[in-house]
């Protein structure tokens, strides 16, 4: 039987619960992947404070908030047209490989109204579910044996499976726009192929996951190793989120120097 995306898209997409309660958050951030802190705050200082709220004793590292906006600041991805097209699923900072953060969150100053919807997926789970299907079992184990290039052009080489094995013996599942085969693959064309169905999956899967809204005030909590998180495109002028990366106790550790909620320091240390 085909694989079924929108029996995939049902089985492993999440939709996060809310609670005013940090330490519920931390329990729903746990079981589901993701969880929404309602009344946090709107400003960088409850941005930059958000993660210890949340974390509490499990926090290692956090790094500094940066503003995410339609304007570009100091994202260096945005193009002025960006908010007009959806931004695909993908895992935050899958450049520093092993030392990627394992949870971050979105504290959402303004929202958009209508549109801007937000969307998870379990990239852990779907690994799950594949692998317990004769025709997603190839795929499956690929991901999670095979290394495969993420790196950034210009960045350090970030090189390994898509589920990254973690020194804790767990694995991060990293999602990035540009994937492709390693220099010494030595069968680029079964890595492109599967890496192609991947990303299909995800697309397809991303685009059928349920959606949800962010309200002013709201800081969503994502475990970076184990969901995918994507945005549908929008039109309202002035959106406005911090994200702030963190590393707890599950990371495969933080990285050197100054901590960002980017990816400028793969580049700075070259
Ligand atoms: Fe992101």
């Amino acid at each position: 039987m085909p694989i079924d995306l929108i029996a995939l898209a049902r089985e492993c997409s999440v939709v996060p619960e809310r609670s005013t309660d940090p330490g519920t958050v931390r329990d729903l951030l746990d079981r589901d992947g993701a969880a929404v802190l309602t009344g946090a705050g709107t400003d960088i200082d409850t941005a930059a404070t958000v993660a210890a709220t949340v974390l509490a004793d499990r926090l290692v590292a956090s790094a500094r908030p940066i503003e995410v906006t339609d304007g570009g600041g100091m994202d260096r991805r945005h193009s002025a047209d960006a908010a007009r097209r959806m931004l695909p699923l993908h895992t935050d900072g899958f450049g520093y490989g092993a030392q990627a953060p394992d949870v971050f969150f979105l504290v959402c100053a303004t929202p958009s109204a209508g549109d801007g919807l937000s969307f998870l997926v379990d990239q852990q789970r779907l690994l799950d579910v594949l692998a317990a299907d004769p025709d997603g079992r190839e795929l499956a184990e690929f991901a999670r044996t095979h290394p495969v290039d993420q790196s950034e052009p210009g960045a350090r080489p970030a090189i390994g499976p898509l589920a990254l094995p973690l020194p804790s013996g767990a694995s991060a599942v990293r999602r990035s726009a540009d994937v492709r085969p390693t220099d010494d693959d030595p069968d680029p064309a079964r890595t492109d192929r599967l890496l192609t169905l991947w990303q299909g999956i995800l697309d397809g899967v991303g685009a059928l996951a349920p959606r949800f809204a962010l309200d002013a005030g709201s800081a969503i909590a994502i475990d970076n190793a184990r969901l995918a998180h994507g945005r549908d495109a929008y039109t309202t002028p002035g959106r406005s989120l911090w994200r702030c990366w963190a590393w707890t106790d599950r990371a495969g550790g933080v990285p050197a120097g100054e901590l960002w909620s980017d990816t400028r320091m793969l580049f700075a240390l070259g």
